[in-house]
């Protein structure tokens, strides 16, 4: 199947040569001439019978009745993922970047180039995911939390926001580090300029440089026009380095030389450029680590490490699954459309017991799978997704099952409750080990105890260990 690729724009003309250029890229086009029609044509192509999903929508920005940056802001809530991409006319790059803020995938200038449009398409099309921050209701991305350490995360923004220091934020993935560099944008007087995000992990290495600072035509092979970088797009504003970690060693030396003598020259320009940003970092890598392992320069690092920031996983921090599911009920039942109240205080506690290896990310999904099934305004354990029910379902339920299946036999509770503990000890182990192909050190992972207490419980338990299974070093934990 074809990429289908929908254009919006008012001139009958541009839209005609638009179209034939990219059909014969051997693309599927539609065109409409206004953000109106736009938005039906990409409803209707939701339609179950009728619809055939778009890939890109290439929009004008200057459009009577809805014009570009209404449509985008509306494409950006209805259909996250598609990307767009925003024509402007000659001298109007502040339109432009306003656009790339407001999650447009890139821009092209009229008279746009037929070598541009493709190459632009093509990477569109190639990287669905945006590289610049989405806009969403505003109450949709401030930070919940009730617990003590994300008290201090705020007190931290609270201090910082306004400063020009540059800030690291590490933590796993989904912890929320995206959602700090924004809370600290929007903090600072900074607010109402741009804030420009480049993801060193979704771009490839060789078009990082161009990325960041910005190229002149013909500066390599694909560079048919010039263009600016984020550093010149973030001018004024802030410019969010995500994940710094994976930035390839040499571009490692290149930022921190600019950040240094804060000018840059765009790659292949001689004009040396100079803007004024506020730089924050972000990353889920171990960095020291890193360092040690030589692929992260210790120089750039204390650049970057002015002020770290760290994000605690979910699972040390329970006491903030219940906001933060009351704050996702509310932003997924406007979009969704459902009218779920609460979840009980069991529904909560089973999530609470649950290790969340992708954080907050993963609680979001959870709320919004439980809430697309959900046909009661009360959301009990049982209404959990099934797999997440499942997954911990190892653990708790069991233990209530041993105890209550069972006829109480002649000895004291104490004894009891001592021989079943050792049971669904062993159950529990056991089913690790299984899981695990008897691998100590995974299974006392998965158990989350360490490698010793597993092998002292085992000896305990009457359990063997299996030595057949080679097993990792314990030095040092990935
Ligand atoms: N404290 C919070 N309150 C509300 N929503 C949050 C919070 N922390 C994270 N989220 C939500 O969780 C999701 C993941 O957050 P974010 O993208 O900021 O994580 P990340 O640390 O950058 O993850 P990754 O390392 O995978 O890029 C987002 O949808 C974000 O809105
Ligand atoms: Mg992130």
């Amino acid at each position: 199947m074809s990429h289908r690729i929908l254009i919006a724009d008012d001139e009958a003309s541009l839209r005609k040569v638009l179209a034939s250029s990219l059909r014969k890229e051997g693309y599927d086009v539609v065109s409409v001439k206004s953000g109106d029609e736009a938005m039906e044509v990409l409803e209707a192509s939701e339609s179950p019978d009728t619809g055939e999903p778009f890939h890109l929508v290439i929009t004008d920005l200057r459009m009577p009745g809805m014009d570009g940056m209404v449509l985008l802001q509306r494409i950006n809530k209805r259909f996250r993922d598609l990307p767009v991409v925003v024509l402007t006319a000659h001298g109007t790059v502040d339109l432009a970047v306003q656009a790339l803020k407001q999650g447009a995938f890139d821009f092209i200038t009229k008279p746009y180039e037929r070598d541009e449009l493709c190459s632009v398409v093509k990477k569109a099309l190639e990287h669905r995911a945006r590289d610049v921050e989405e806009p969403q209701g505003d109450d949709e991305r401030t930070l919940v939390g009730a617990s003590e350490r994300m008290r201090k995360v705020d007190e931290i923004i609270a201090k910082v926001a306004d400063s020009p220091s540059t800030v690291l934020i590490t933590g796993e993935s989904g912890t929320g580090k995206e959602l700090v560099a924004l809370a600290l944008h929007n903090k600072s007087s900074r607010h109402d300029k741009p804030f420009i995000r480049i993801n060193a992990a979704a771009i490839p290495p060789t078009l990082i440089e161009a990325e960041l600072f910005g190229h002149e035509k013909g500066a390599f092979t694909g560079a048919v026009s010039s263009k600016p970088g984020r550093f010149e797009l973030a001018h004024g504003g802030t410019l969010f380095l995500d994940e710094i970690g994976e930035l390839p060693i040499d571009m490692q030396v290149k930022l921190l030389r600019v950040l240094q003598e804060s000018t840059f020259e765009r790659v292949g320009g001689i004009k040396t450029l100079q803007v004024d940003v506020r730089l924050i970092a972000a990353t889920n890598r171990d960095l020291r680590k890193a360092i040690d392992q030589g692929q992260f320069r210790e120089d750039l690092f204390w650049r970057l490490n002015v002020v770290p920031v760290e994000l605690p996983p979910l699972r040390e921090r329970t006491e903030d699954v219940p906001v933060l599911v009351e704050a996702f009920i509310k932003k997924l039942n406007r979009r969704l459309n459902r009218s779920v109240e609460r979840f009980t205080p069991e529904a909560i506690a089973v999530l609470q017991s649950y290790p969340w290896p992708g954080n907050i990310r993963e609680l979001e999904n959870i709320v919004e799978r439980t809430l697309l099934f959900a046909d009661k305004s009360v959301i009990d354990a049982g209404e959990l997704p099934p797999d997440l029910q499942a997954k911990i379902g190892g653990l708790a339920p069991r233990a209530t099952a041993v105890a209550t299946a069972e006829p109480i036999g002649e000895g004291s509770m104490k004894d009891i409750v001592k021989q079943r503990m050792a049971e669904l000890e062993k159950d529990l182990i056991q089913r690790a080990l299984d899981d695990t192909q008897g691998n100590v050190t995974h299974a006392a992972r998965k158990l989350k105890i360490s490698r010793k207490s597993l092998q002292i419980k085992m000896k305990e338990l009457g359990l063997r260990e299996e030595s057949k299974v080679p097993e990792e070093p314990t030095a040092k934990d990935g």
